[in-house]
């Protein structure tokens, strides 16, 4: 290949870039352009909307939206949307909802709701000094300026909660922040967040500038390094669980209740001191958080970037999720540090996504945490009963007989045939090409 970088991509037309594109990259082969126009949306309207979601867009990425029905959460009962790709998430989801159901359903309990933003910067002040200037001055000013900003926010019920000045002298020269927390009620808030540090960083500046206290080497010394909302949201922390007496923890795979309690509560105390397991174990709880994540129109990288960190918080990467067993009582729970919006963003504008609010009740920004945070237990439920019993690959293989079906060009009477055919068998892929094969060979 021997492209050349281009210029001016953006303002080139739809068929322009496809146009480039299979010239450039493509060998001029325009069967491609069929693979784009395939998934373009018949309605124009639609399909331009999709397109103003972002930049240089060239066709739609279809997700499967799936519903994972018979969710009893804190006494309603609710279909999860979620959209995801993996097969047997949303099985998965469907199977520990039903599995919870009749023994009290999911309880959650919202533990707080803050976010945090900082206004990094640089000054050569002594931090006294500086500390003094900002109980005295630059806090309210602070206040006062964002007041345009905050308006809407405060009588929506949010707004700025508190501002700090936080002293990190010891691990970066001069290194100040003002540290922010918010209430943004029911939107995400990065924007309301990000326009309130902005205003942080511009009265800082105009605040040190006026400030008689300081030297002229004092108030030449400040930098505004940058003002950004924080993805680790460890105040905005949701908790959900599941109960039950060992009694009434009947697993279908033929171990007794008792063994079942206690190779599950073990898989979990692995995944808690072992950061190899609690990678895929988390990875698990978050196939069923981001799949309702994005179903809702919300950011699934600051939800996975969050949950991480958290995971993280205490030195050691360990799991989200915890089991006990006390007095005959079997209870596992999760608690969640996520941040979502149920309205601003996407949420009015991706018709799949008023669909899902619409389906879930038109939930609040706390209850839309809630949910997420039930979807993550129960995936990670169903991930780990399956792990301690049968092993994950019977399930999942039998979701992927059809992702191998549909590869091997499969008609929907020989899908049919084969699912009734690997009903009681294991699959494999060799052994699904090698039924396919002599299917198609009689
Ligand atoms: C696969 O997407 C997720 C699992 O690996 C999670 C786990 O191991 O707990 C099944």
């Amino acid at each position: 290949m021997n492209q050349q970088p281009v210029e001016g991509f953006s303002k080139l037309s739809k068929q322009r870039k496809i146009d480039w594109l299979i010239k450039e990259y493509l060998s001029d082969d325009h069967s491609y352009e069929q693979i784009l126009q395939q998934y373009w949306n018949a309605d124009p309207t639609l399909q331009k909307l999709h397109e103003e979601f972002s930049e240089n867009t060239i066709s739609n990425f279809y997700m499967p939206y799936g519903i994972a029905p018979n969710f009893l959460i804190d006494g309603k009962l609710l279909a999860l949307p979620m959209a995801v790709e993996e097969s047997s998430v949303v099985a998965a989801a469907s199977k520990s909802a039903k599995f919870w159901i009749d023994k009290g359903g999911f309880k959650t309990t919202i533990i707080n709701t803050k976010k945090l933003g900082h206004t990094h910067f640089i000054i050569n002040v002594e931090p006294h000094k500086l500390q003094h200037f900002f109980n005295f001055k630059l806090k309210k000013r602070l206040f006062e300026a964002t007041e345009d900003i905050t308006k809407n926010m405060r009588n929506r019920g949010g707004g700025i909660l508190n501002i700090r000045l936080i002293d990190k002298t010891a691990d970066l020269e001069n290194y100040f922040q003002l540290k922010a927390s918010f209430d943004t009620v029911d939107s995400m808030g990065a924007n309301f967040i990000n326009s309130c540090l902005e205003q942080f960083g511009r009265t800082l500046r105009e605040e040190v500038a006026n400030e008689e206290a300081f030297t002229s080497e004092e108030k030449d010394s400040i930098q505004i390094v940058m003002n950004i909302l924080s993805n680790f949201t460890p105040d905005c922390i949701v908790r959900a669980e599941v109960s039950c007496r060992i009694e009434d923890l009947k697993d279908d795979s033929g171990i007794s209740n008792e063994e079942f309690a206690a190779k599950f509560k073990r898989a979990v105390t692995i995944a808690e001191i072992e950061p190899f397991r609690a990678t895929t174990h988390n990875k698990g709880v978050m196939n069923g958080v981001d799949a309702v994540v994005i179903a809702t129109g919300n950011d699934f990288r600051a939800t996975e970037a969050c949950a991480h960190a958290y995971a993280a918080k205490d030195g050691k990467y360990t799991s989200l999720t915890h089991c006990t067993i006390d007095d005959g009582i079997f209870r596992f729970w999760i608690d969640l540090p996520i941040s979502v919006g149920v309205v601003g963003g996407l949420t009015n504008l991706h018709p799949l996504v008023k669909f899902s609010l619409a389906l879930l009740g038109k939930p609040s920004a706390q209850e839309l945490m809630s949910i997420l945070a039930v979807s993550g237990l129960a995936q990670n439920f169903a991930a780990l009963r399956s792990l301690v019993t049968t092993g994950i690959q019977k399930g999942h293989m039998k979701m992927h007989l059809l992702n191998i079906l549909n590869q091997l060009g499969a008609t929907d009477e020989e899908k049919n045939h084969f699912v009734t055919y690997f009903k009681d068998k294991t699959v494999t892929h060799h052994e699904v090409i090698s039924q396919f094969n002599s299917l198609r060979n009689k």
